[in-house]
């Protein structure tokens, strides 16, 4: 069997898509309820194996001439009606998805580097992409280089002969810088390089980094597009067909295996129906949040896209439909008064992840970004005082109830 006759991407949708606006097509694509007894709920699939007909048939079936599901790894029924739905989001030829958010960016980095090939990465990252270019791929043979994508030069000055992926967040866990996508996405193309934007912050409801000119949008669905906490998934969506199922047999197949489950698929397609409700509220309740702590006597600086104080907020204001729900802060205290004031919330959680119904707070120093050393985070712009916030959908009097008696409390033990 040649592993490039597998017919991944030859499986069509289960129905018709039905077209619409981002909403319709979040609850309705690639489903027709008519063809599966009327469930409006698309059937879950947790069969590991599908059945041949006969011996031919799975024989043409694994030599690719003939498009039909027969090992879940590869291909099920629910995560092929996911992956169309995510495709479909943010306007992309295709979608894998995976296990988690590393196992997504982790298998389409796979897929598409080999030794001797080098990686130009933004210089802020989450922790453990960070790691895993840093400390993994590097054991491997490729070259990882970091420059500041806040400036488009600095990238065009950075990229060299063996550069085949630029790599960027935007906006960047856990500081919130962004990154030019159109702008960038030039710059890699001209050198012969594939920009992957990690969308995670944003969501296909916020930011359409395909349609800006990136190759991949990678996500950790555990956030925002699973929404509610209990689910580990990733995706990544192609604006070429043909990466897309390079990255299902490289990546998926003969590299990770990081399958996702179908159980979590139907989760994180009941998150979908709801992701634009509960982005706009996220949005403006973080924008509130925002506002809040950049008028308080306690705080050094606040981090959000949408305070007109915020150095890209024009950029923000050009490549994403609304500001998002997440927010980095410093007081004026470092971080003794950020650690105070994390131990002071009631109604707000101490807690890593972001994305969920919950208002989360969580210290990058000490916790997402302790990955790096103490001089890479400052290096990278990510202070040891930092607070995030990931603001959720609680009354938001209640979230700013409770944020404004923390800061309270910080002002209290400050000495005079
Ligand atoms: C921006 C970003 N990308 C990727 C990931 C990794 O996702 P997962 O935890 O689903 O592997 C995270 C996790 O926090 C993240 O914040």
């Amino acid at each position: 069997m040649k592993a490039n006759d597998l017919p991944f991407d030859a499986i069509p949708p289960a129905a018709k898509p039905k077209a619409g606006g981002f909403s319709t097509r979040a609850i309705h694509w690639g489903y027709n309820p008519a063809d599966h007894n009327g469930a409006l709920v698309p059937p879950l699939y947790t069969s590991s194996t599908f059945a041949f007909p006969d011996v031919a048939y799975g024989a043409r079936c694994f030599a690719g001439t003939e498009p039909g599901y027969f090992y879940t790894r590869i291909s099920n029924p629910t995560l092929a009606l996911l992956e169309a739905r995510l495709a479909s989001l943010e306007q992309g030829a295709g979608a894998v998805v995976f296990g988690s958010g590393m196992g997504a960016i982790t298998a389409t980095m796979w897929s598409m580097l080999e030794q001797g090939d080098e990686v130009l990465a933004d210089i802020t990252l989450y922790g453990c992409t960070f790691a895993f270019l840093n400390h993994g791929l590097t054991r491997f043979g490729v070259t990882v280089r970091h420059v500041d994508m806040t400036d488009p030069e600095q990238v065009a000055q950075a990229m060299g002969p063996k550069t085949k992926v630029v790599y960027c967040e935007t906006p960047a866990n856990p500081n919130m810088r962004l990154v030019d996508i159109a702008a960038v996405a030039a710059i890699a193309h001209q050198g012969g390089a594939k920009l992957i934007v990690d969308n995670t912050y944003c969501t296909p409801y916020l930011q359409q980094p395909l349609l800006l000119g990136a190759d991949v949008s990678v996500h950790s669905m555990t956030k925002y597009l699973g929404g509610h906490g209990d689910l580990t998934a990733g995706a990544a969506v192609f604006a070429d067909a043909e990466l897309a199922k390079q990255v299902r047999l490289v990546g998926l197949k003969d590299m990770t295996g990081a399958v996702m489950s179908a159980q979590d698929a139907q989760l994180v397609m009941r998150g979908l129906k709801t992701l634009s409700l509960r982005m706009d509220r996220h949005c403006q309740s973080a924008q509130t949040v925002a506002e809040l702590l950049e008028a308080h006597p306690a705080t050094a600086v606040v981090h959000f896209p949408g305070l007109p104080s915020f150095s890209q907020h024009e950029l923000a204001k050009h490549q994403m439909r609304q500001f998002g729900g997440m927010i980095a802060f410093e007081l004026k205290g470092g971080m003794e008064a950020g650690m105070r004031f994390m131990d002071a919330l009631q109604l707000v959680t101490r807690a890593v992840s972001l994305g969920d119904a919950e208002s989360l707070a969580q210290h990058p120093a000490s916790m997402t970004h302790s990955t790096y050393t103490p001089e890479e985070r400052a290096a990278c712009g990510i202070s040891e005082g930092l607070v995030r916030l990931s603001i959720g959908l609680e009354d938001i009097e209640d979230i700013v109830a409770d944020i404004t008696q923390a800061l309270r409390c910080v002002a209290v033990a400050q000495p005079a």
